[in-house]
Order: C-alpha cells, then sequence, then structure tokens
C-alpha cells in the first residue's frame, strides 16, 4: 500500500478555553482532491495551519507524505505548497516579481525561477498581467497569483484555504478549472477548504463534513450523497414543523424527515417524490403549517450536512 498524502489522527486545537478543533481524523490518498466543508468557525482554517506546520496541535498526529507535522515540520514544508484564506501580496510588485521573491525565499537559482515562472503564468493565464503591480489586478487574478506562487516550489500536496472566497461566479469556475488541472494532469494532491457546497460537489473525491471542530461525515461525495435516499421533497412553511415531522416520522414511504426550526424548512426523504407530493402537501396543512414554497429534487450535499450535523450549511 502506498503512504497516504495526508493523514491525520485526534488532531486538537485549543486556545486557551477555545477549542478551535477538537479530535479530526482523516486521510487523504495521493494524487485526490479533500474539501473540508463547514460553515464560519468550523475549524477549517486552524486544521489547514496545524497539517502546514504553521500552528503547532495541542494533541493528536499528522503526517504529510509520511513525514510527521511536529517532529518532521522542515520536510513537511520542502514537500508542499498553500495559499491562504486571505489574500496575502504585496500590492507594489508586478506579479513576476512577487514570484521570484518566492523562489528566492526557497533558494530556486535563476534559471530554474525563470522557468517555473513561464510555466505557471501560462497555467494560470496571467500572461498579460503578470508585469504589471498587484494592484491593478482584480480578485480573480490575485487569486490566480496566488495559486501559482503555491506551485512555484513543486510541490506534492497544494493545501488552499477558501480558494474561491469572495470572487464571482465565472471566476470560480475559471479556479475549479486549474484546480482540476493541477490534480489531473500534474497528479497532484490537493486539500482544500470551502463553505461552498457546490465547490465541495464539483471537485472533490472526498469531503469532510467539519462543524464545531469535529468531522461530522467523510467520505466519497457520491456515497454520502446515495446514502440520503431516493428523492427529497423541501417545504418552506409557516406555523409549528415539529408537528409535521411528527406525523410524518415512521410512515413507510419516509425515509428521514427533519424540520429546521430556524427557517421552518422541512426536509423529507422519501421513496419517490412525484409520488408522494400530494399526500405531503394534505399531510402538511392539515398540520399546521402553511406552505409557501415546495419542491422535489435528488438530494445533494446541502442534504448530507443537514443531516450529519442538524442544521443547514448557509453560505
Ligand atoms: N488564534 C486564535 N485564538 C483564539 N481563537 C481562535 C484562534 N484561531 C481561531 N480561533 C477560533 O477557533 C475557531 C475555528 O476558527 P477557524 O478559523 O479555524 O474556522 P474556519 O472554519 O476557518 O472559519 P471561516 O470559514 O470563517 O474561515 C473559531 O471559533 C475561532 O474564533
Ligand atoms: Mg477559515
Amino acid at each position: 500500500m502506498t503512504t497516504p498524502a495526508i493523514e491525520a489522527a485526534g488532531l486538537v486545537k485549543r486556545y486557551g478555553d477555545v477549542t478551535a478543533v477538537s479530535g479530526i481524523d482523516l486521510v487523504v490518498p495521493a494524487r485526490q482532491i479533500y474539501a473540508l466543508l463547514g460553515p464560519n468557525g468550523a475549524g477549517k482554517t486552524t486544521t489547514i495551519n496545524m497539517l502546514t506546520t504553521l500552528t503547532l496541535p495541542t494533541d493528536g498526529s499528522a503526517r504529510v507524505v509520511g513525514y510527521d507535522i511536529v517532529r518532521e515540520a522542515r520536510r513537511v514544508r520542502e514537500h508542499i505548497g498553500v495559499t491562504f484564506q486571505d489574500i496575502v501580496l504585496d500590492q507594489d510588485l508586478t506579479g513576476r516579481r512577487v514570484l521570484d521573491v518566492h523562489g528566492q525565499l526557497y533558494r530556486l537559482n535563476k534559471d530554474e525561477r525563470r522557468r517555473r515562472i513561464v510555466d505557471l503564468v501560462d497555467l494560470v493565464q496571467l500572461n498579460d498581467a503578470i508585469d504589471r503591480p498587484v494592484k491593478t489586478y482584480s480578485g480573480g487574478m490575485k487569486r490566480r497569483l496566488e495559486l501559482a506562487r503555491g506551485l512555484l516550489t513543486n510541490p506534492d500536496v497544494l493545501f488552499l484555504d477558501e480558494p474561491t472566497q469572495g470572487l464571482d461566479p465565472q471566476n470560480r469556475v475559471g479556479i475549479w478549472q486549474y484546480i482540476r488541472e493541477l490534480n489531473r494532469a500534474r497528479g497532484l494532491t490537493l486539500l482544500l477548504t470551502t463553505h461552498y457546497m457546490e465547490e465541495a460537489e464539483e471537485l472533490a473525491h472526498k469531503v469532510g463534513i467539519i462543524d464545531h471542530g469535529k468531522m461530522a461525515a467523510d467520505g466519497a461525495v457520491g456515497d454520502l450523497i446515495a446514502g440520503m435516499g431516493a428523492d427529497v421533497i423541501r417545504i418552506k412553511g409557516r406555523g409549528d414543523c415539529q408537528q409535521l415531522v411528527r406525523h410524518l416520522d415512521g410512515r413507510t414511504y419516509v425515509e428521514r424527515v427533519q424540520c429546521d426550526v430556524q427557517d421552518g424548512a422541512v426536509t423529507i426523504h422519501v421513496d419517490n417524490g412525484n409520488r408522494r407530493l400530494a399526500e405531503i402537501v394534505n399531510a402538511a396543512s392539515s398540520n399546521g403549517l402553511n406552505i409557501d414554497d415546495i419542491s422535489v429534487a435528488r438530494p445533494g450535499l446541502g442534504d448530507v450536512f443537514l443531516h450529519y450535523t442538524g442544521h443547514a450549511l448557509r453560505d
């Protein structure tokens, strides 16, 4: 068996009374894309910071490309690239200079730097802008420059903390393309964090659902969704949704039913959505719920999130 690119066991990080990460286990096989999906404050950045040796864990252990993140931190750093959640670029430098300075930091010689910069600027399609100061770049261009910088040292594993945060849909799709390309064509292992469901669904071979510092579930996206059953009927309504939940719970055609008291949304997993729709509508009105909106769909990662954490993931 080959060594996983990343493996963590019982990782914990406490800051005084705050437990940011509370016992995370994860395994990322080489050449896979793994997405840590969770809401604000779930512990995603803290987990990345420990795996990239920027923060010491309070407890637990992890290996990246076989090296221990505490005892062999220098080795780990030689094999990884990182991009941070907040853009950290010197705005007055040109894109090319940003990359060159980074290469110098890692003691790449001049020829090597020039060669790699040409290659990466091509990959992230910044050819026209690379000799302009970073302050003239759009948000998407800055993200692409950071991606190129993270790749400059030829890492085996790339960590991306919220790679598309704050980008418009078009730029987001662009970044997804580069991420896929890196994984497919260059065999890179990627661990990214996101609070966008579509991002995890689009990109990841495996997804870890993280909430309150804990891994609520993890697995292949398809498997997690398949575990949710056939169809899902969603109702938005006014009234007490608990009563409807009690009414439906235990019926043979209802695989699972849940209501989010915060926004009065009811999620009902059924064997056949279209066939059960009329019955559900009747049940709602006879249980004191006025329907504002109802839909039938295949379940998605959002339903997985709701199931394992008990609440919806709101962007
Ligand atoms: N240096 C620190 N000192 C104290 N508390 C911290 C520190 N860093 C993080 N925390 C706390 O740990 C928890 C997890 O934070 P973290 O930044 O890892 O979450 P996140 O999942 O990355 O959130 P976001 O989606 O907002 O980026 C939060 O409650 C945060 O306030
Ligand atoms: Mg974060």
